[in-house]
């Protein structure tokens, strides 16, 4: 495993459409490896393959549920809304007000290929769509409503 440098916003990775995953192998754990230890070390609830610089569609979630790894994600329905704060480790020191669903319902692989559902709810729904967004080159910037800056100390 290794810690991995995030890149930040400006750069082009952060806005590609990123690719399928298709072989479910010994490099995919890697980067699922390496992407638990960064997500970890930055104190962040996920983090997206693009953000460590590799256009793939890989997600880790670490929330109060759990931790999460997603493969080739999907939402399949959603429910609700949500308005709230959200930052993003590609957008260090700023914070935003972002509405989101409430409720979601996601399709995903596992590390190994299998397929899996999940329904996630309030901050938890929040996170699997910031990350899900990254796989389509989207960052929470382009639909918050304001975007403000955070003391520096603490950058979200
Ligand atoms: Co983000």
């Amino acid at each position: 495993m290794s810690l991995r440098y995030v890149v930040q916003n400006g750069d082009p990775v952060l806005r590609e459409k990123c690719a399928e995953v298709t072989k479910f192998d010994k490099e995919l754990a890697a980067l699922l490896a390496d992407m638990k230890e960064t997500v970890r070390a930055e104190n962040g609830a996920g983090l997206a393959a693009p953000q460590i610089g590799v256009p793939l569609r890989v997600v880790v979630i670490d929330v109060f549920e759990g931790f999460f790894e997603l493969i080739n994600p999907v939402i399949i329905s959603q429910k609700g809304e949500q308005s709230g704060a959200e930052g993003c480790l590609s957008v260090k020191g700023k914070q935003g007000t972002v509405c989101r669903p409430y409720k979601v319902k996601a399709e995903y692989r596992d590390r190994h290929g299998k397929k899996h559902k999940l329904t996630a709810e309030g901050f938890f729904a929040r996170a699997v769509c910031h990350e899900l967004d990254h796989l389509d080159g989207v960052l929470y910037i382009d639909k918050a409503d304001e975007v403000y800056d955070l003391p520096a100390e603490d950058n979200g």
